[in-house]
């Protein structure tokens, strides 16, 4: 099976968040399956083409597409992902993607990803390669289902091409400003367009796939999902257990696993010192790693952080950056409480790892969370999970009070400060029973959530599109 995957961002290349992880991974597993994938993505400014052993396509030399009236010349580079088969095509095209960001506020934005498409149109050409599958990622890739079938129509190369377009979050939708929706067919939401068109859609989880049909979480496009229901199917990511793997993670102190958990405690002692903070044992280390984004629901730990370290022995390591008003919220805390929170404005892989081995415990107060990996990573880490129960927060933790045989962490129903702030207090109260604890620990250290069973659910989804009849 031939499978094209488009993305704009991949580790270990470039990323903002779980899209990256995602890209980086799934083609790899689809491939040890003995699928044929080619991935392609932007040449980013930031990327360092020789480090990742890319060498120039010099079949593009002086290629271009035609895009909204103007002609785009680009360049190919082509490499494989670390370890794997996986063929990886950048498209270098320096007026697009040399601005320093990966995402941009630019008027181009859309037209930024609408020659990406068509760039990864003109490659498959170039090679004459017939994809079974077009896999389209978020709204930046979301306009390839309709581009092979009307545009690219007469190219045999697409006739029995089917599309699949997978929702990593539906909020981003990519609004085409009305000078570019004119020359676009009309087209005015990147990600309806895929949506409409694409012969299966897959969410990164089942909560999430059936949430997105409602009107509270369909973000305006629910209607058009509910109308797409019987093709809309949701897989729950992997997460990629080398990487993260506490017993040979290359960024802790100490490595640490289910059956010698151990080093774990050592772990913990050099993040408090890190940070600075005099924790004692009884204190439930809590860790935050994320994009600060209303999705994230930070300020909801912002609106109760004071109550709660006034009545609990709580201490957090908070880490991540984006919305300045959450942001400062964050300095405005830990200036209150220089003892209690320990702060990282920024991007930083090395530390991420460092948290997830040395908290206790580890809080999601997702509005929505899609999939969500942190608390994969860190069930994976003996860290216990405190999440808000949406997405795919909800179908991969259980709650340790509610099952206390099987439980792997901490759920709260509704995303609001006092519903959060009771989750964390029961944390705290099952962290005083050190071996009720460490059984949660274990039980979460064994769950296997690799890529082994997502990548066997994709194949299964490839080949129902491929069954499908077209209209
Ligand atoms: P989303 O894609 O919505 O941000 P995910 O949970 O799917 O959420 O993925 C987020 C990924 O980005 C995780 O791998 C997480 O560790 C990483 N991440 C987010 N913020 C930071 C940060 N400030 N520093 C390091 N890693 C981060
Ligand atoms: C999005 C979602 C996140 C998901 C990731 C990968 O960024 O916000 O929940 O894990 O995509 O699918």
């Amino acid at each position: 099976m031939n499978v094209c995957f488009v993305t704009s961002e991949c580790v270990p290349y470039v990323k903002t968040g779980g899209l990256a992880d995602v890209s980086g991974a799934l083609p790899v597993a689809l491939s040890r399956l003995g699928v044929h994938v080619k991935l392609i993505l932007p040449l980013y400014d930031s990327i360092r083409v020789f480090d990742h052993g890319f060498i120039h396509a010099t079949e593009f030399h002086g290629q271009s597409v035609s895009v909204a009236d103007e002609v785009i010349p680009f360049n190919v580079w082509y490499g494989h992902l670390p370890d794997s088969e996986v063929e990886v095509y950048l498209v270098d095209c320096p007026r697009f993607f040399h601005g320093g960001r990966i995402y941009t506020n630019r008027p181009d934005e859309v037209l930024r990803f609408v020659f990406l498409q068509h760039a990864a149109i003109r490659i498959l050409q170039q090679y004459a390669w017939s994809p079974d599958i077009i896999h389209a990622n978020d709204w930046q890739t979301a306009l390839l289902p309709r581009l092979i079938r009307t545009e690219y129509a007469w190219d045999h190369l697409f006739g029995r091409t089917r599309s699949i377009l997978t929702i990593h979050n539906l909020a981003y939708q990519g609004h085409v400003p009305e000078w570019l929706s004119l020359r676009l067919d009309g087209v005015g939401n990147c990600l309806e367009d895929g949506i409409r068109h694409a012969d299966r859609i897959v969410t990164v989880s089942p909560t999430y796939a059936r949430e997105i049909q409602t009107y509270e979480f369909g973000e305006g496009l629910d209607g058009w999902l509910r109308s797409r229901g019987w093709d809309l199917d949701g897989i729950l990511n992997g997460m990629d257990t080398e990487v993260w793997n506490p017993a040979s993670d290359p960024h802790i102190t100490t490595p640490y696993s289910a059956e010698a958990p151990g080093g774990k405690q050592q772990n913990r002692s050099a993040l408090l010192k890190e940070f600075g903070l005099p924790a004692g044992d009884d204190s439930l280390v809590v860790g935050v790693i994320s994009r600060f984004a209303t999705q994230k629901g930070l300020d909801l730990l912002l609106a109760v952080l004071d109550d709660v370290l006034a009545r609990s022995p709580v201490t957090f390591v908070v880490l991540g950056s984006g919305d300045a008003v959450l942001e400062d919220g964050f300095r405005y805390a830990r200036q209150r409480h220089p003892e209690r929170l320990g702060l990282r404005i920024g991007y930083d892989e090395a530390l991420a790892h460092r948290i997830e081995a040395g908290a206790d415990a580890f809080l999601m107060p997702s509005r929505y969370e899609p999939c969500g990996l942190n608390q994969m990573y860190s069930m994976r880490y003996g860290t216990l999970p405190i999440v808000h129960a949406t997405g795919g927060l909800a179908d991969t933790v259980i709650d340790l009070d509610e099952h206390p045989e099987n439980g792997t962490g901490f759920i709260f129903r509704q995303p609001e400060p006092q519903a959060m702030a009771h989750a964390l207090t029961r944390a705290v109260q099952a962290f005083r029973d050190g071996n009720r604890w460490a059984a949660a620990m274990r039980r979460g250290m064994q769950k296997d959530f690799s890529w082994d069973h997502a990548s066997q659910a994709w194949l299964d989804v490839y080949r129902r599109a491929l069954a499908q009849s077209r209209p």
